[in-house]
């Protein structure tokens, strides 16, 4: 989220005010450049119940960086702990972490950036660094670094480290921890559309038979999803933004290809009730 999202009373205070007690411990990640904004944000995510707060210093998205946030700031160390500073004071008692990539672009400076950084965040009494090992023009392209991660835990071999990058597959997760010595690995890509992702790291690490939803339990799922996003976001907008996860979730449909196009052509609440009945046997009930 936005630092001046958080701090002005609006929408996204209101959504943040409805957590639920399930979801604990629960990380609030923010995104911005001013020490003093990201200071008063992280205090507001403090007072709300949250019990971690993440700072994004990795964020490749073009207009993030053009406004010099997100993984900007990779370029920018002493920018960086002074934010880390700023938000540990605000926020006492509460874990602060920071989201990293390797480095801003692959040039010597800014690679000595991501240890000044790092060090410094440490010494500023940051809980964890979770590092995406591609720098930031590389977006997702290119290969992510595992050599540089497993030296990114030798250095700091005390602190918590958490890795990040094609962490694509249940199997990838195991692989990460047991390549490079991290702490804990953090899935993206490969949880959108298959909620079931960390039960079904958990199975492989514990040697049991890997979880794989029913039908019957993947339009239940999808389903709630759709629920909440129509309370999110109200039922219009949540319905076109609820095809991108659409498409995710019909990987796993026993004719993806063909769930697929029938979700893409979804435009409105009516025709996301046909989808789940028509593809999934799952009814949904009337908007109230
Ligand atoms: C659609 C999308 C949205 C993301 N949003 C965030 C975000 O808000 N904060 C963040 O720290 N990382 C975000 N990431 C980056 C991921 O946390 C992760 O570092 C990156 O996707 C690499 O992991 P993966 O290859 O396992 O997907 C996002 C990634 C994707 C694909």
């Amino acid at each position: 989220m936005l630092d001046k999202q958080v701090v002005s009373e609006g929408k996204i205070q209101r959504r943040l005010a409805r957590l639920d007690d399930a979801d604990h411990p629960l990380a609030g990640q923010i995104m911005g450049s001013e020490p003093e904004v990201m200071a008063r944000a992280a205090a507001v995510l403090a007072r709300m119940g949250f019990d971690v707060i993440d700072l994004n210093f990795a964020c490749p998205v073009r207009k993030v960086v053009a406004r010099k946030r997100g993984g900007f700031l990779m370029s920018e160390p002493e920018r960086v702990l002074d934010i880390v500073r700023a938000v540990r004071e605000a926020a006492p008692g509460r874990p602060v972490t920071l989201k990293l990539r390797r480095a801003f672009r692959e040039t010597d400076k800014t690679r000595e950036a991501f240890w000044r950084i790092g060090r410094g965040a440490f010494e500023l009494g940051a809980a964890a660094l979770a590092v995406h090992t591609r720098s930031v023009d590389q977006k997702y392209a290119g290969p992510d670094d595992r050599e540089f991660l497993a030296r990114v835990k030798r250095e700091f071999s005390g602190r918590t480290i958490i890795g990040s990058g094609d962490i694509l597959q249940p199997a990838d997760a195991l692989r990460m921890l047991d390549e490079t010595g991290v702490d804990g690995v953090l899935a993206a890509r490969g949880a959108i559309g298959n909620p079931w992702f960390f039960r079904q790291v958990r199975d492989l690490a514990e040697g049991r038979e890997v979880h794989q939803p029913t039908l019957e339990e993947q339009g239940r799922t999808i389903r709630r999803h759709y629920e909440l996003a129509c309370e999110t976001y109200g039922l219009k907008r949540a319905s076109l933004y609820m095809r991108n996860f659409g498409i995710r979730y019909a990987r796993m449909h026993p004719h993806p290809g063909q769930a697929r196009q029938a979700c893409l052509a979804i435009k409105n609440e009516k025709e996301w009730r046909s989808f789940l009945a028509e593809w999934y046997g799952t009814s949904v009930g009337e908007p109230s």
